[in-house]
C-alpha cells in the first residue's frame, strides 16, 4: 500500500496536523493509503500534539489526540512511497540521510505540491499564536487536497 510521511522539527505542530487532515481526506474518498508524520528534535518525543495545533484540527472534525511525538530514522525511506518536509532544514536532513538515489526521489517539500519547484517553507507556528496554527493549518489544507488528486490518480 502506498504510504505518505510528514516531517517536522518537533512531531507536534505541522507534521500531525498534515497527518490529520490528510488522513480525514483519505477517508472520505475512501483512498487506501496510509499515513505518518515524524520529526527531527527530541524534546517532544512521546507527547501528543500541541494544544494549539489540536483545537485548530478539532474545529475541522479532525482528532489529533491520539498521536505521539517520534524521531525521523533511515528505515523510514523503506516504509514510505512519498517523504514531505515542512522547511528547508527539515528537507536538508532528510536528503543527508538518503542511502541511495531512490530514497533521494521520495522526498519533496510539502509546499511544492502548491507551488512546484520554489522549495517553500511552511511557515513554525511554534512561537506563535492561534493566527499562525490556523494560517499553517489551511496552508496544509490546500496542499494535502493537491496530494489527494495526485493519490487518485486525477492529476499528475
Ligand atoms: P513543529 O513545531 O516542528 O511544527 O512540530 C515545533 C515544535 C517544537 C519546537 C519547534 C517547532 N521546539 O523547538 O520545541
Amino acid at each position: 500500500m502506498t504510504k505518505v510521511l510528514f516531517v517536522c522539527t518537533g512531531n507536534i505542530c505541522r507534521s500531525p496536523m498534515a497527518e490529520g487532515i490528510l488522513r480525514e481526506k483519505l477517508r472520505i474518498s475512501k483512498i487506501p493509503v496510509e499515513v505518518d508524520s515524524c520529526g527531527f528534535e527530541a524534546f517532544h518525543v512521546g507527547d501528543p500534539p500541541d494544544s494549539r495545533a489540536q483545537e485548530v484540527a478539532r474545529k475541522r472534525g479532525i482528532d489529533l489526540s491520539s498521536h505521539r511525538a517520534r524521531l525521523f530514522t533511515p528505515l523510514d525511506f523503506d516504509e514510505f512511497d512519498f517523504i514531505y518536509a515542512m522547511d528547508s532544514s527539515h528537507f536538508k536532513k532528510i536528503t543527508r540521510l538518503a542511502r541511495n538515489e531512490s530514497d533521494l526521489a521520495k522526498v519533496d517539500f510539502m509546499l511544492n505540491v502548491l507551488y512546484p519547484g520554489q522549495n517553500l517553507d511552511v511557515l513554525d507556528p511554534w512561537y506563535e499564536g492561534m493566527k499562525a496554527f490556523e494560517q499553517v493549518y489551511l496552508q496544509l489544507d490546500d496542499a494535502c487536497n493537491h496530494i489527494i488528486e495526485v493519490l487518485s490518480g486525477k492529476s499528475v
